[in-house]
């Protein structure tokens, strides 16, 4: 539904976006993430026909942004980190105003807005001032507004950031119907990392307008986060269990969280190592209270990609130091 190629921004000198390639499936939850600066909010608009690349280009539905702008701002709806909505008008005046900006038929607006009212779970408030809305129904009024003209793709910059945790999770299941069952394809600029993890079917992590990786969170997740990790909380901790559980076979290492007490243990496998630390505990009279694996976790893999990322740029920097240096 969506292929970027060489998709790249400059503004002046600055390269924003810097030669990304991806592919954005139909029906498709796809995660932009990356910390502020990277380039997020520039690839979406360049996706939905904003403003164009500077060099390479993208297709969305089968038109492509430069050559087919107007068409594909027919076929994309995009929420903005700042919606503008109008206050002192009723939610139904607002979604009316951009019907007719987003050319919906006259006699279509009507059914429109009332349908966007029940899936957004509005209905009852559509004739009431946007400013009297939470925070929360703005958010879901917005994302209504990018819909009006029932486009097939839809950009979504930060929709749940300083969102509470409920009206969050309210966006999220509304975003999950929309993709499975409306088909439509979603892509979402975050640093969210949990809403991430449970949205996204799959997702970019960009530094510096580059793509680091691209993958399923799952994916990510494993081959970025390091081992698996078994927590173990013991009725008490001797040094001599620690260390014959360091000496399992399997057993990566055994860390004491200092503020828990838990132990953390570091394992190849956490099916096959699992028995193999309980039948050691209890061989030397250890008390289990609690054990759980601790699944790899997305945040610690992005967090991790990011700073290698760091690591390299500055590596480059220095190399190309040592050069002028020498030069
Ligand atoms: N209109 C602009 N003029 C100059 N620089 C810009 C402009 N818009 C964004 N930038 C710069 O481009 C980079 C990427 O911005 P943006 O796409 O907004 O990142 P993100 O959404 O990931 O935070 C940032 O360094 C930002 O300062
Ligand atoms: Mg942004």
């Amino acid at each position: 539904m969506i292929i970027a190629t060489g998709l790249t921004k400059l503004y002046g000198e600055f390269v924003a976006v810097d030669h990304v390639n991806f592919e954005i499936n139909e029906g498709e939850i796809f995660g932009i993430l990356g910390p502020n600066g990277a380039g997020k909010t520039t690839i979406i608009r360049m996706l939905a026909a904003i403003f164009p690349p500077t060099e390479g280009t993208a297709k969305v539905a089968n038109c492509d942004v430069i050559e087919d702008d107007m068409a594909v701002r027919s076929q994309v709806g995009i929420l903005s980190e700042n919606p503008s909505l109008y206050e002192r008008l009723t939610a139904r005046a607002n979604l009316k105003f951009f019907a007719r900006l987003y050319d919906v038929p006259a006699d279509q607006i009507d059914n429109r807005i009332d349908f966007l009212g029940e899936i957004f779970d509005l209905k009852s408030r559509l004739d009431d001032r946007v400013g009297t809305y939470s925070k929360g129904m703005k958010q879901k009024l917005a994302i209504a507004k990018a819909l009006i003209h029932d486009p097939p793709v839809l950009f979504l910059d930060e929709p749940t950031s300083a969102l509470s945790p409920e009206a969050a999770k309210a966006i999220r299941d509304l975003l999950v119907d929309l993709a499975k069952d409306r088909s439509r394809t979603i892509c979402i600029c975050t640093h969210n990392l949990h809403d991430a993890a449970r949205l996204c079917d799959r997702v970019a992590v960009i530094r510096h307008g580059r793509i680091l990786t691209v993958g399923t969170p799952g994916e990510i997740s494993r081959a970025y986060s390091g081992p698996p990790t078994v927590r173990v909380k013991l009725g008490a901790i001797d040094t001599a269990l620690i260390e014959a559980l360091a000496k399992v076979d399997g057993v990566i290492s055994v860390d004491k969280d200092s503020i828990t007490n838990n132990l953390m243990i570091k394992v190849d496998n956490h099916d096959k190592i699992t028995p193999k630390i309980v039948r050691k505990i209890v061989e030397k009279n250890g008390e289990i209270l609690e054990i759980e694996p601790i699944h790899a976790s997305l945040e610690e893999a992005y967090l991790k990609l990011i700073e290698e990322d760091t690591m390299n740029g500055i590596t480059v920097e220095e190399n190309i130091s040592l050069v002028t240096e020498r030069t």
